[in-house]
Formats: structure tokens, C-alpha cells, sequence
């Protein structure tokens, strides 16, 4: 396993994290126990993963509480709350202040390690900012957190809005943000802002939806070569996914993992599994160094200009993927924190 220092935390951390939210939930969401998924997060542990990242909403706090409760002290446990409620009701600080405590409870911790304002939206980000962050750097000082982070949402947030505000704020020591083959904006829109400041950045999402399923990722590149969205002649529209195994490549997870890890300024990619076989491919391949150059060119140009949202696009009606001027979607659909 491959290990970081995680920005200015100075947090010594597993390059590959898991998950616990996502398509898989553990594994909870695709028909797992709770004994299965406690299994998947332990399995973690023997392979030396030590970053944990979970959220109220996941329903999987209680069962990495239930797995890390013994060896609490040897890893790193991230986990959220919101600004705003589902029913769109702003959330106080008091209301932070309880829910931090039952995320504890669940997690049979007295602390948690990063501490995330959940995928706040840019419009509210002033409203967090000035209500909920008095309140966690109160709750930081009596030692409930220890380092403050904020995630932005997968879905509608293509293009980092919310988070290039809060960098710009000295509160935030790790920003989770969404880096694909189809969004690789954080480059220049978020990451020369993190490097400067030493924030810690781990990527979420990076190999959902049809960026584990060659066939689906196949027809939408075709799709957006027919578009003219991306260059017809540079890709193969029978295979055009070839490049990969050309390059030595042996799937297209290992290539979605490896392509955002060794991008300057990432220190963490959080793996989503329920599958103890996926875990140790994925920990394999975030250990193995960065794809070959030919092939994280290749993807670069391919479609480094792209900045599609990464929430289940593959749902979406063919008209989501219209060329546009910058070629972004916002994405209206589902997004699966
Ligand atoms: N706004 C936010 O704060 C936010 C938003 C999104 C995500 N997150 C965090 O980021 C984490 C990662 O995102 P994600 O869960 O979407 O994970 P992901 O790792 O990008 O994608 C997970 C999907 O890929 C499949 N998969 C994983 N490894 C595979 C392999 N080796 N072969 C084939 N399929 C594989 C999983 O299915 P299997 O279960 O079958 O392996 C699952 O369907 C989340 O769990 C959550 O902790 C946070």
C-alpha cells in the first residue's frame, strides 16, 4: 500500500480509501449484510488501508464504528454533516452539535479525524460559512474533530463553484471533490489553490457509473465522438477504449483509480466497494504507480476538456450529452453522494 501525507493535517494516510457511500454502500446497497460489509471494511484494514470515509446518510457508520472498534487509534475516519436538510430546511449549529454526537456514538469514537460539511451547494456556502463553521471549530476546540473538510456535490457542482469559494477561506483542511476522465477541471480550476495552501484533497466518484463498465463507457465515448464533442478520428468507435489494454492496462477501474491518483495535489482516492475481490484489485492498482504516460496523455487529450458531471450519467437521456460551448453538464439527475 501506498501512503501520503495528507496535506497540512500532516495525517500519514492510505493513497486508496474507502468508501462508504456510493453505488455500493459496503455493499449495503446491492443486498450485503451488515456482517459482509464489516467484512469489507476489516478486509481494508489487512490490506493497509487506514482512511475511512463514511456519512449519516449512508447508513454506514454504524458498521465501520463496528469494524475499526479495534484498532480505532491506527486509522484515519472521516465522516459529514449537512447544511441543509433533504427538505431543504437550513440546518443550525445546535443541530450540528447533535448529530456530531450521534455520528460518535455510532462510531464508538470520542473524536472524529476530518469532520465534512456534506456536498454543500455554492449557493450555500455563504449561509454555511457564517452559521455552521463557528459552530465545528467549537466543536474542534473541545476535541470532538480534528480537522475540518467540505465536499461539493457530484451532480450539480461540475465545475467546483462552491469549493473554489471555501479554499479561498482558511478553515478547510481537506476538500473531497470529483475528478474522472470526464471531469478533469479540478486541474486548474481547484488543485493550484489546494497545492498552495497545502489542503489535503481526496477524490470521490471516480470510477462510478460507467467508468466500471467498459461497455456503457465505450458507447458514450462513441456518442460523444458522433456529437463532435471529442475528436471522430481520435478514437477507435469499434473499440475505442483500446488504448487501455494497449497500454498494459489490465481494466478500466484500475485505469478510472490510477488516472486521478497521481494527479498532482490528490493525496487520497476513495475506492466505493462491497466486493472484498474489487477492494484488493483496487488497493493493487492505487499501489502501482501512475499509468503508463502514453495512456494518461491520451486521456488528457482525449478529453481533458470536458466537465460532465459525474452522478449516474449513464440514466440520463442522450440529450444530456448535447455539445454545448464548454461542454459541461450540470447534471439535474441523481447524485449519489
Ligand atoms: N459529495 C460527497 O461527499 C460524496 C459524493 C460521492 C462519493 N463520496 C464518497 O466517495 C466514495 C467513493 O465514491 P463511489 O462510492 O461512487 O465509488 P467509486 O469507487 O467511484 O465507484 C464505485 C462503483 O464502482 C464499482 N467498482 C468498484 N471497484 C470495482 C472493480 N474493481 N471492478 C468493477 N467494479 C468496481 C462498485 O461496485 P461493487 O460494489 O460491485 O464493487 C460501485 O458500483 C463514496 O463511497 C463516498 O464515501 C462522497
Amino acid at each position: 500500500m501506498d501512503y501520503r501525507t495528507f496535506g497540512r493535517t500532516g495525517l500519514r494516510v492510505s493513497v486508496c480509501g474507502l468508501g462508504g457511500g456510493g453505488e455500493s454502500r459496503l455493499g449495503l446497497k446491492k443486498g450485503s449484510t451488515e456482517d459482509q460489509a464489516i467484512e469489507v471494511v476489516r478486509r481494508g484494514v489487512d490490506l493497509g488501508i487506514n482512511y475511512f470515509d463514511t456519512a449519516p446518510n449512508y447508513g454506514t457508520e454504524d458498521v465501520i464504528g463496528r469494524a475499526l472498534a479495534g484498532c480505532r487509534d491506527d486509522v484515519v475516519i472521516s465522516s459529514k454533516t449537512v447544511a441543509r436538510r433533504a427538505d431543504g430546511s437550513p440546518v443550525s449549529g445546535a443541530d450540528v452539535r447533535s448529530a456530531l454526537d450521534e455520528t460518535l456514538r455510532k462510531l464508538r469514537s470520542d473524536v472524529v479525524d476530518v469532520y465534512h460539511l456534506h456536498r454543500v451547494q455554492p449557493d450555500d456556502y455563504g449561509y454555511a460559512a457564517a452559521e455552521i463553521v463557528p459552530e465545528l471549530l467549537a466543536l474542534r476546540g473541545e476535541g470532538k474533530i480534528r480537522f475540518l473538510g467540505i465536499s461539493e456535490s457530484t451532480g450539480s457542482d461540475a465545475r467546483h463553484a462552491m469549493l473554489s469559494r471555501a479554499v479561498a477561506d482558511d478553515v478547510w483542511d481537506v476538500v473531497m471533490t470529483g475528478f474522472t476522465f470526464f471531469n478533469q477541471s479540478a486541474r486548474d480550476v481547484l488543485f493550484p489553490a489546494t497545492i498552495a495552501k497545502d489542503i489535503a484533497v481526496e477524490i470521490m466518484a471516480s470510477a462510478r457509473s460507467y467508468f466500471s463498465r467498459p461497455e456503457q463507457l465505450a458507447a458514450e465515448i462513441a456518442r460523444l465522438a458522433d456529437a463532435g464533442v471529442i475528436g471522430r478520428d481520435d478514437v477507435d468507435p469499434a473499440d475505442p477504449l483500446r488504448f487501455l489494454a494497449d497500454g498494459g492496462v489490465r481494466s478500466l477501474t484500475e485505469a478510472s483509480y490510477r488516472f486521478v491518483a497521481h494527479e498532482p495535489g490528490v493525496h487520497v482516492v476513495l475506492v466505493g466497494t462491497g466486493n472484498p475481490a474489487h477492494l484488493e484489485e483496487n488497493a493493487r492498482a492505487l499501489s502501482s504507480g501512475p499509468l503508463p504516460p502514453e495512456v494518461s496523455k491520451r486521456l488528457v487529450s482525449l478529453f481533458g476538456h470536458l466537465s460532465m458531471a459525474v452522478d449516474a450519467p449513464w440514466r440520463k437521456p442522450p440529450a444530456a450529452h448535447a455539445p454545448s460551448q464548454d461542454t459541461s453538464t450540470t447534471g439535474s439527475g441523481e447524485d449519489l453522494q
